[in-house]
């Protein structure tokens, strides 16, 4: 029997100093996890959660576009009872579910961007790369999470390579990647389909529950399926190695992103405003003068949405914000949305955890505060700001709201409860009690 990792090396226990001197960039790694459920980011009933909140339909009904689901080679659009449910439990459930109906048929169920619909999953995630940002720094363009489950593998794309450092985290049953150091064909394309000619010079590294396998962005690689009848279900999460194009952060600083926009397949203008005048320019006049000097409509309405965007105080009021959420975010963005807005009460109590960061900028007439990847306005002054936050951070205990906004003014306590009730949104701060 063939080595089952390939020939790579093994490892127990996460180490990022370890994994930047040997394989950062280098080569792939197997990675036992240790047992405790605490080391693992991709809890089973965090996934199943997170899958049931990511698959919901689009407003038109069907199958949102950062979703795939997919029986055999059919690819569906409309949910139909295709996708986990919450009655379903589990994963186990849905794939009992989905067993019942299929018949023996296969299936293959992918979702991107899976770290932003669920906030213990999205935190697990941060906490567990926190290690690695330390010590590499914080990616400018978000880390990508895609989840995969199924008794069939989406090899439908072939071989390729990625712009990412990619980490595969195996949940349950057999997971199978396929390697090249490098390109093993000559031909101009960037994906192969039929790789069986190029199997002399590639390994396979079959991936347990509980391990985690790291390949560099420079490794070309297949999924191979298993064609086991038990489903099996990994995330893969993706932190970019090689950039190519600025256009995301340009459509992002331009615009005020959603987690639904920045989801959209249409990414790079997201929320710009639809062309308001006509695409044409007119026609030179009689005279044979040509409008120069003069742009046509679509264009003067480009450059002036630019403008805005950079105007002064507009700009730093939004670069702070944005900044804000990508330092909160920890390198996993979007983040899940807030949660709807709810009152607290001064008998409600709160807490935040030691190691959930809230970060704020002054930037004149207001304070933008972050957390969890989100940003909120207050009116408080920036010393009734700080001291209501060192008030949160007494270790260890939940406070009372009411005894909290004591800290403040009493013209700033209706500012206060605003913020606390924003963090709470933002799954900041604990609330228990009411
Ligand atoms: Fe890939």
């Amino acid at each position: 029997m063939t080595d089952r990792t390939g020939g790579v090396d093994v490892i127990d226990g996460l180490d990022w100093d370890l994994i930047a001197d040997r394989y950062w960039d280098r080569r792939p790694v197997l990675i036992r996890l240790p047992g405790g459920p605490s080391a693992h980011p991709f809890r089973p009933d965090d996934v199943f959660r997170s899958a049931v909140a990511a698959t919901v339909a689009n407003a038109a009904g069907e199958i949102p576009k950062h979703v795939r689901f997919a029986v055999d080679r059919d690819l569906k659009s409309r949910p139909d009872g295709w996708l986990p449910l919450a009655e379903d439990d589990s994963l186990d459930g849905y794939a009992t579910r989905l067993a019942e109906r299929l018949d023996g048929r296969r299936y293959s169920l992918t979702v991107q961007a899976f770290h932003a619909f669920h906030h213990p999953l999205w935190r697990r995630e941060r906490t567990f790369y926190d290690g690695a940002f330390r010590r590499f720094g914080l990616p400018l363009s978000s880390a990508i999470t895609t989840m995969f489950h199924g008794n069939y593998e989406h090899t439908q794309i072939g071989a390729h390579k990625d712009r990412f450092a990619s980490f595969m985290f195996a949940l349950q049953g057999r997971k199978v990647m396929r390697f090249w150091p490098e390109q093993p064909w000559t031909e101009a394309v960037t994906s192969v389909l039929d790789y069986e000619r190029h199997l002399p010079g590639s390994f396979a590294v079959e991936v347990h529950a509980g391990e985690m396998l790291y390949w560099p962005s420079s490794h070309y690689h297949v999924g191979e399926s298993a064609l086991d009848d038990t489903p099996a279900t990994s995330v893969n999460v993706g932190l970019p190695r090689e950039f190519t194009r600025a256009a995301f952060e340009v459509a992002e600083y331009l615009t005020d992103p959603t987690p639904e926009s920045m989801l959209s397949e249409e990414m790079e203008t997201a929320g710009l405003p639809p062309l308001a005048g006509p695409a044409w320019a007119p026609p030179e006049d009689a005279e044979g003068s040509s409008p120069v000097g003069r742009l046509p409509a679509a264009l003067d309405q480009a450059v002036d949405f630019f403008r805005s965007g950079a105007n002064e105080e507009a700009a730093r009021e939004w670069v702070a914000t944005l900044s804000l959420r990508r330092w909160t975010a920890g390198g996993f963005f979007p983040a899940p949305p807030p949660a709807p807005h709810r009152s607290l009460i001064d008998a409600v109590a709160v807490g935040l955890p030691a190691d959930e960061p809230v970060r704020w900028q002054d930037i004149g007439a207001v304070r933008i505060v972050a957390a969890c990847g989100h940003t909120t306005r207050t009116r408080l002054s920036a010393e009734a700001l700080a001291r209501l936050l060192a008030a949160l951070r007494t270790p260890d205990r939940a406070l009372r709201v009411g005894s909290l906004l004591d800290e403040l003014p009493p013209p700033a306590r209706e500012d206060g409860r605003r913020l606390l009730e924003d963090l709470a949104g933002f799954h900041a701060l604990s609330v228990t009690g009411d």
